[in-house]
């Protein structure tokens, strides 16, 4: 009994590691263990024998159990000390930093044109951008044979074999959602609807998608001159100054009378300054809903009447911001989303420069 003892309690000592020591468990205590065997053994013993054989082998067990347990705790101690002397972090030292991103122009302008309409009581209106032929064209007066739908070189989705619906197109301007809009909510309205646009068209002043916001209020007794303070309102708070506008009589099939809009500017060695001078810059399009689009929209000509106008997004974030590339906008450059994105928490300003 104590050669057993002194064997087992020795091997414990000497155990290095957690497996070394589960090994030794298994060899005393394990089932098929010297000391499980030699309880084992105490049914063939005489009641004389078992009397002093049984206390003392249990004593051992227990001793034996205690020590294992001691020895791991020991071990798994020690195992701790090595990784916490081994494993180490300077908390001190900056943390890696991340580079923020911008926001593209087209969202910061997108922001203050909302902004400065929505003080002058315009909702937001949206639509889809893949759209119906008729939404797109036959709602606006833009009849199937009409040059407009050759100008506007138009996206078409493709249809499948047999199927002979026309096909629809990719929106070539926010027009539609005038329709949209004025089918749902009817009349009295007054919105915006600012978008993505598609015609099939790439130089350095088109790209085959762009932005529009579309602009609509219809009531009772609205007129052209309302349009004119409506925009020049407008203008004047997104590019922070006074800014005259020039209407040019045109021709659009979804208004009547239409008007081509330009605004004051001047140009200096390349640079346009808009706002003073004696030249004049095209901006937007714009005239008088034309009643069959009212009608093609559930709205009665005869009670009801409005303006609409549509302009670039594009087109007045390179004049206001100076971007001189339009193209540059969607080639998702970091070098040029750096220099001319805007910081994320940078509100925009109803007027700007105030
Ligand atoms: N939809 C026209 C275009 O994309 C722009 C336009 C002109 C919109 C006159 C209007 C408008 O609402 O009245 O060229």
């Amino acid at each position: 009994m104590d050669d057993l003892r002194q064997k087992y309690l020795g091997a414990i000592a000497e155990a290095g590691d957690e497996g070394a020591l589960e090994s030794v468990r298994l060899a005393a205590l394990g089932k098929k263990g010297e000391i499980s065997l030699k309880m084992r053994e105490l049914g063939g013993m005489s009641p004389e024998e078992r009397q002093t054989a049984g206390p003392a082998l249990n004593a051992l067990k227990d001793e034996l159990t205690s020590a294992l347990a001691a020895k791991k705790a020991a071990l798994a101690d020690a195992a701790l000390n090595e990784r916490l002397a081994a494993e180490w972090l300077d908390v001190t030292l900056p943390g890696r930093t991340r580079r923020q991103g911008t926001i593209h122009p087209v969202s910061q302008v997108t922001e203050e044109v909302t902004a400065i309409f929505a003080d002058m009581g315009f909702a937001v209106a949206e639509g889809p951008q893949i759209e119906t032929d008729w939404y797109n064209f036959d709602a606006l007066n833009i009849p199937g044979h009409h040059p407009a739908r050759a100008e506007m070189d138009t996206f078409y989705m493709h249809r499948a074999e047999g199927d002979n619906r026309p096909p629809h197109v990719l929106r070539t301007h926010t027009s539609p959602v005038q329709i949209r809009y004025m089918e749902k909510h009817g009349a009295p309205c007054r919105i915006i609807a600012p978008g993505r646009v598609y015609r099939a068209d790439y130089d350095q002043t088109h790209t085959p998608m762009f932005h529009q916001v579309e602009g609509l209020a219809i009531d009772r007794d609205i007129s052209m001159a309302n349009l004119k303070w409506v925009l020049e309102e407008f203008f004047s708070a997104y590019f922070g100054t006074k800014v005259k506008t020039r209407f040019r009589a045109s021709h659009f099939p979804f208004t009547e009378p239409s008007a081509e809009v330009d605004i004051q500017c001047s140009w200096q060695d390349g640079t346009v300054k808009v706002g003073e001078g004696n030249d004049w810059l095209e901006v937007l399009g714009s005239g008088m809903v034309h009643p069959k689009v009212l009608r093609a929209g559930g709205i009665d000509p005869d009670q009801w009447q409005g303006f609409a106008f549509g302009m670039g997004i594009d087109r007045i974030a390179m004049l206001k911001y100076g971007i001189p590339d339009l193209r540059a906008f969607f080639d998702s450059d970091l070098r040029w989303l750096r220099h001319y994105g805007f910081r994320a928490l940078e509100v925009p300003s109803i007027h700007a420069g105030a």
